[in-house]
């Protein structure tokens, strides 16, 4: 399929086309997420035609800059990080409708400019405009953010009479439970519940959505989507950079708070839920939550009772290139105890899935960069083949690729042609690239689009987000009285540390090596 093509994601999305006048404002204006993500998403929207006839956007941040500067700053964004190149003329449209507003996130008075200069926008405009407010900014400011929305009344903007204002939360939401819960008092401060979007990035993702219609629109996979069938679940999101730049915000996150207690966790709710009762953003989750509640705490302490591990990376090669360890990157301290890789065997005590294990694992600067989640599931009984020794019968894994190389793979044992009856796996594969054609719009195009028409499916509830810091807490907790006591190492460009493996020999199981 050619660029210019109609992607599939673009059918069925007629509902998106009646978007109201939309004002969006993205606190954290200069910030790296905007310049690599937003903006591009707006572009590539722009694009499509899915952006509101109306729309206007707004930059807020402390550095003054004028309008004119950030329009060029924008424009210099879609250049390096639009997945289509740049044009001209629709951006032009869009570019028109773009402003910078400084001030500082926690000063009343900036807010009320802001609120001055919106109201003049529909002054000028001769119509109201839905408010969408992005929080991307460092944590720290969120909750000042939120306030002050709160104080200068721009959350409760109302468009004839009607409630029109939308808050868009970033993440990290919150370090630890304690943290989630006062970030979710001081929104409920300000907003409803129905005016809240917290990102998960991952839920935008075309695959990751693809895991309730795998699941629930197909008879063939959920009789056997059990314990009486599946022998363990294997999620994996590895990353074969480094922390980069980032290294202040990471050192103070570390892989379990980072990608564990959200895209993770996000995951393994969507394969482990119970199907829905509708569609509707509510029921799909309720069941998220209920999964996330019946996961039984986690054992910590010794290490060969312990269901949780974590590992820094040390020097290695990548693509034949020598890259740092993880102590010796820019903006570490040489005393840090943050894991860059983290792995859990968690035990979801419900009537599904009581006793078969969950295992999850992310990493930095792991030998590839690929998210995966396979289902493997219980060997056959083998009183046919057994002792046999020419036949390698393995067990069938159905394996979703999150990402890169989109798909679905379903490994089956098959007899080798010939005349004697030798058995080898096999694959079966389903690529998105194939069938639907690549240029597969970015997770980010997707959300602003959901919560600029008001749908939170692909969105995080605020009891959904403490229900996984509940489980992740005490793990924190537990790693910060230990110190450095416990951290792993594991060589940049591996799969990550033994200790990993030795968590899932206990239960006679190992992780799989993917891609091979
Ligand atoms: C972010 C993390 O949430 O997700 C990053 O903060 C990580 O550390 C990124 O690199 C991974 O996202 P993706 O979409 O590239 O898998």
């Amino acid at each position: 399929m050619s660029d210019t093509q109609r992607h599939p994601f673009l059918e069925g999305l007629s509902k998106h086309r009646g978007a109201p006048a939309t004002i969006l404002v993205i606190f954290g204006a200069s910030g790296d997420l905007t310049a690599r993500k937003l903006i591009p998403a707006l572009f590539n929207l722009s694009l499509d035609g899915l952006l509101p006839a109306d729309f206007r956007l707004i930059g807020y941040g402390r550095k003054p800059i004028e309008d004119k500067a950030f329009r060029k700053a924008a424009r210099a964004a879609i250049d390096e990080f639009s997945r289509r190149p740049i044009d001209d003329q629709v951006w032009k449209g869009v570019e028109s409708g773009v402003y910078y507003h400084d001030g500082d996130y926690s000063d009343p008075k900036a807010f009320k400019d802001l609120a001055k200069r919106i109201h003049k926008i529909e002054k000028d405009a001769g119509h109201g405009f839905q408010l969408v407010f992005y929080v991307s900014t460092p944590p720290g400011v969120f909750a000042p953010i939120v306030e002050n929305l709160g104080k200068c009344g721009l959350a409760q903007h109302k468009v004839q009479g009607e409630l029109a204002a939308k808050v868009i939360v970033e993440k990290p939401f919150g370090h630890d439970l304690g943290s989630a819960r006062e970030l979710n008092q001081v929104i409920a401060n300000n907003f409803q519940e129905k005016q809240v979007y917290r990102i998960d990035h991952y839920l935008g993702k075309e695959t990751v959505q693809n895991l309730l219609v795998a699941r629930f629109a197909n008879a063939i996979f959920e009789p056997l989507w059990n314990r009486e069938y599946v022998d363990c679940v294997q999620i994996t999101v590895a990353e074969s950079v480094g922390v980069g730049s980032r290294g202040g915000y990471y050192d103070e996150s570390g892989a379990l708070r980072d990608m564990i207690q959200n895209h993770t966790m996000q995951l393994l709710s969507l394969i482990a839920m119970e199907p829905p009762v509708s569609q509707d953003p509510e029921s799909i989750r309720d069941e998220k939550v209920k999964v996330l509640k019946a996961i039984q705490p986690v054992e910590l302490g010794r290490s060969d009772s312990s269901d949780v591990i974590r590992a820094r990376y040390t020097e290695g090669l990548m693509g034949g290139k020598r890259v740092p360890g993880y102590l010796s990157e820019q903006g570490i301290p040489a005393d840090s105890s943050t894991e860059t890789y983290a792995a859990l065997r968690l035990s979801i005590n419900n009537w599904r899935w009581k006793g078969v294990p969950f295992y999850l694992r992310s990493g930095k600067r792991m030998a590839r960069r690929v998210s995966e989640i396979a289902i493997q599931f219980k060997r056959p009984p083998g009183i046919l083949f057994a002792g046999d020794r020419n036949l390698d019968i393995s067990s069938n894994v159905l394996s979703i690729q999150v990402q890169p190389d989109e798909g679905m793979t379903l490994l089956a044992n098959s007899k080798i042609p010939g005349l004697e009856t030798r058995t080898q796996p096999i694959k079966m594969h389903f690529r998105y690239a194939t069938t639907f054609g690549s240029n597969t719009p970015e997770a980010y195009e997707r959300l602003i689009l959901d919560a600029i028409v008001g749908d939170s499916t692909l969105f995080i509830r605020g009891d959904e987000t403490e229900a996984s810091w509940k489980l992740i807490t005490p793990i924190l907790d537990y790693w910060k009285s230990a110190g450095n006591h416990g951290v792993s190492e594991y060589a940049a460009g591996s799969w990550g540390p033994l200790e990993s493996e030795r968590l899932l020999w206990k239960n006679q199981h190992e992780w799989r090596r993917i891609g091979v």
